[in-house]
């Protein structure tokens, strides 16, 4: 291990013993015991056991400054987006740890005592107050709102960070609601530039044609930073801001025709239970006992004879979720349904009190025909891990859409952009064995354009002459994905509506193993290898991704150098 790497293995082993036992009791034999490191090393790398503190205090500084201080001074003409990535960076848990905090309040506690302390502390505050300060009297400025104080606000934002601060120094990471802290500082901002921290807008806005994102930055970046396509802390703000909250197709009512039938889903960030009850009534319901988080069902399809039970204890729930114990028992969570012409979109419902984490159309503004009638499920859902973020594969769909700017010249597509969704019709004039034999099959079938829809944030659903099919891309961690493909057929099922099926999958791009390994390759490319997408020209679907995901999760435009591996 070379000598910068056990400097830094004993700096990141004195702030936790820093953590455990404060500056005072710190000993050097604490910190080698924590790095595993034989005592003597120490004199190689520092001084003194003062020097070791003040540099490991001062590996914080630095690395606030860096991860932080920079990356948000970078947004400074967007002072929304940046108060946004600020709050995100400042409660992100590489930067805000029980462990660093209370490391950095164990050093302010005798910085009355230490000049070092003091200095370093006290330059970190000192540029961060000036940053706040800076945004929040640009933001008053953009809003013409002169007659709000900056420093009196940025005081009041500060110190709200503070506080959640302190409560990360005494909790575990486990019991620590990072979400819930940041809601509450957008809650506070929200409350002093209203409009301006919440998403609520109406839909279909536009700025010059291309959707309004709130917050997004002006210019859409051409790739997103090949850091942002494998980073943990990004996946959870996506999670958060993208995936909390937006509907998901979870499948269609045909597939539970009867009472008692039910479904089962997996969406990335919600476990779905869907059931048909008595009275023929659709529910969406939490896939989880709770009284504790296990799936209650794990079949993917099946029927209940009257109740749920929880195989655990026995505990049973009606068709709609409602507990038959008795009072003291909590029901299942219930999630908000909505049916399109059968297709079935769910969403968590938003936690009490608070704004979803993002605005969403309701699921029929997205068509404007409804989806044919008469469909039925046609074989199970495919799905396919993939070795790649779900940025990526999402990318490669959009950019192979013929959205265009100039939507209504091209003779091929025509395109129609909403806040969240893009509309393009693909008509199928490509010649080959496969288009042709697609459309003898459908030839008794009402001709039907085919249509694709995508909505954000990993969903695209594409209708035809034979039927629909809904693709979406599940973020599984950082830098790993499944997509997932639900086919349904207006055709009876029999040979020619699979063959049509067949057919139809081939004239798509999106689950083709060369499409996927090449999403794979992409990943690679850009996370082990660190090579950077030189290319200019941006598709205009991707562009408008961009900033729809940059506008929901700022940090997604700091430019990092890509980890070499
Ligand atoms: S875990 Fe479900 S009833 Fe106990």
């Amino acid at each position: 291990m070379g000598p910068l790497r056990q400097r830094q293995r004993l700096i990141d082993a004195c702030i936790s013993a820093l953590h455990i036992h404060g500056p005072s009791r710190t000993t050097v034999a604490k910190v080698v015991g924590f790095a595993k490191m034989s005592p003597g090393i120490v004199r190689f790398y520092f001084d003194s056991k003062a020097a070791m503190l003040v540099a490991s205090l001062q590996h914080l500084a630095t690395e606030f400054e860096e991860q932080v201080l920079v990356p948000v001074a970078k947004l400074k003409a967007t002072p929304v987006a940046a108060l946004r990535l600020m709050v995100d960076l400042f409660l992100d848990p590489d930067i805000a740890s029980p462990r660093k905090v209370s490391v950095w309040y164990a050093f302010w506690g005798e910085a009355s005592s230490r000049q070092e302390y003091y200095d370093i502390c006290g330059q970190k505050d000192e540029s961060f107050a000036i940053l706040v300060h800076e945004l929040i009297a640009a933001l008053i400025d953009e809003s013409r709102l002169t007659q709000l104080d900056a420093d009196g606000i940025a005081l009041g934002l500060i110190g709200a960070l503070e506080i959640l601060w302190q409560d990360i120094a005494f909790q575990a990471e486990r019991d620590i609601d990072r979400p819930a802290a940041k809601r509450r500082c957008m809650a506070f901002l929200n409350s002093v530039f209203p409009g301006r921290f919440d998403l609520d807008v109406a839909a279909g806005s536009t700025i010059g044609g291309a959707p309004t994102v709130p917050n997004a930055p002006a210019s859409a970046p051409g790739a997103l930073p090949a850091w942002t396509y494998d980073d943990a802390g990004i996946f959870a703000m996506e999670r958060e801001s993208l995936f909390h909250g937006a509907w998901a197709v979870v499948g269609h009512e045909s597939q539970i025709p009867h009472a008692g039938d039910f479904l089962t889903v997996d969406v990335g960030v919600e476990r779905v239970l869907v059931t048909r009850d008595a009275s023929g009534r659709v529910h969406a319901l939490r896939n989880s006992c709770p009284e504790s988080p296990h799936a209650l069902q794990v079949e993917r399809t099946g029927r209940f004879e009257q109740t749920i039970s929880c195989k655990r204890h026995g505990l049973q729930f009606s068709l709609a979720g409602v507990h038959t114990a008795g009072a003291g028992r909590a029901d299942l969570q219930a999630l908000d349904l909505r049916s399109v012409g059968g297709l079935l979109f769910v969403r968590a419902p938003p936690a009490h009190g608070v704004a979803t984490a993002h605005a969403s159309a309701e699921p029929d503004a997205w068509f404007d025909t409804p989806p044919p009638a008469g469909l039925m499920m046609l074989g199970a859902p495919l799905e396919i891990c993939v070795a790649a973020d779900w940025k990526i594969l999402i990318e490669q769909w959009l950019e192979a859409s013929p959205v265009s700017s100039a939507v209504e010249s091209s003779p091929f597509a025509s395109s129609r952009v909403g806040f969240d969704s893009l509309v393009w019709d693909e008509r199928v004039v490509r010649e080959g064995w496969s288009a042709a034999r697609y459309r003898r099959l459908v030839a008794c079938l009402p001709e039907v354009s085919w249509r694709r829809r995508f909505i954000a944030p990993n969903q695209l659903i594409e209708t035809r002459p034979d039927g629909l099919s809904v693709l979406q891309v599940l973020p599984v961690a950082a830098g790993r994905s499944c997509v997932r493909r639900l086919d349904y057929s207006v055709m009876p099922p029999d040979d020619s509506a699979r063959a049509t099926l067949y057919l139809a999958r081939r004239l798509g791009p999106y689950v083709r193993n060369s499409t996927l390994a090449l999403a794979e390759s992409l990943q690679q490319g850009l996370v082990e290898f660190g090579y950077e997408a030189a290319g200019e020209r941006v598709a205009p679907a991707l562009a408008w991704f961009h900033r729809l995901v940059a506008g929901r999760v700022p940090a997604l435009l700091i430019e990092r150098s890509s980890r070499a591996r």
